[in-house]
């Protein structure tokens, strides 16, 4: 495999669709299970958590690090996004995995920087993340497809954070009659609450310490609502809190965990979601919760 290398400890380092698929074919002709984390790189805490679950249920770790031209908007961040190579190499030695997968956008796009062919789940795709971000989701499914289709590991693992993305995967997997176990895996937090992200630094010092209050605030509608507040009142508390500190909050919603719906009568298992800005930097949060009987 001439464009591998394998240094010590570190994983083999896979540019090209070819290498990935003679190594892992190599893997499955020996019996082994592949699990697969693809990222965006920019390596944190968050994505290292997602490598431990891998580990734990495959004898093969593959990490894919590519920053997706897809997904990104027009005015969004594609230019800018952190690339961080070096240190994420220097974050993977450490935990056990066997193979990254770097492709260059034209080994993924070749022609153009996007696909010909797309994969949409227009019903999840259409709400929420996806109406404040038309086309991000065609971007993030089209993408994962791919790379399905490059590794073809047996497990794929997600993170809680991106918790539509979650879904709109399971979703993808599941009418595509993929065989792929998808796993999740709860969100990893700094400890002022605040949910790891690479965006996160973006955020100068002020906005650092007032971006936690995301957090807080999912953390206070959730405590009320199941203490058997009124959801929409505690919505809008929440939201005109966060506008007062000054964050220009996109959606803050209470909804179906399954299929991310407007809840009815009956329905336990929900999930309050929140999208804001703060200056110029886009946050996510989302806290699952159980209704008791
Ligand atoms: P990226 O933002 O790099 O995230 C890669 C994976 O790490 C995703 O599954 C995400 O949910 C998970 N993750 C991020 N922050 C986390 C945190 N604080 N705790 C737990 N998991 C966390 O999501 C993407 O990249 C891209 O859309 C991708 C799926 C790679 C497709 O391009």
């Amino acid at each position: 495999m001439s464009s591998v290398s394998h240094q010590e400890k570190s994983p083999l380092v896979a540019r090209t669709i070819d290498d990935v698929r003679q190594q892992v074919k190599l893997w499955k002709q020996a019996g082994e299970r592949v699990a697969f984390v693809p990222t965006m790189g920019n390596l944190h805490a968050g994505h290292l958590s997602l490598i431990e679950a891998a580990r734990k249920t495959a004898d093969r770790v593959v990490v894919s690090i590519f920053v997706n031209p897809m997904q990104f908007g027009e005015n969004e961040d594609f230019d800018d996004y952190p690339r961080t190579f070096d240190a994420d190499m220097h974050e993977l030695s450490k935990g056990k995995v066997d193979m990254v997968f770097v492709p260059t956008v034209v080994e993924m796009y070749p022609g153009e920087a996007s696909s010909a062919t797309v994969v949409d789940v227009p019903k999840l795709s259409g709400i929420l993340e996806g109406e404040h971000r038309p086309g991000f989701f065609i971007g993030v499914a089209t993408v994962v497809n791919k790379l399905f289709n490059i590794v073809q590991p047996d497990v794929a693992v997600f993170g809680e954070k991106d918790f539509q993305q979650l879904l709109v995967i399971i979703q993808m997997v599941s009418d595509l009659v993929m065989p792929i176990e998808i796993q999740s895996v709860a969100t990893m937090r700094e400890p002022d609450g605040l949910a790891m992200s690479s965006r996160n630094g973006y955020l100068d010092e002020d906005n650092r310490i007032l971006a936690a209050n995301i957090h807080r605030c999912l953390q206070h509608v959730v405590k009320a609502i199941v203490a058997g507040e009124n959801p929409n009142y505690e919505v809008g508390h929440a939201t005109q809190l966060l506008d007062d500190l000054g964050f220009l909050v996109d959606y803050i919603v209470v909804r179906r965990q399954r299929d991310l719906a407007v809840p009815k009568s009956g329905d336990k298992s929900l999930i309050v979601l929140a999208a804001a800005r703060l200056g110029s930097v886009r946050l996510i949060d989302n806290i699952p919760f159980e209704l008791e009987d």
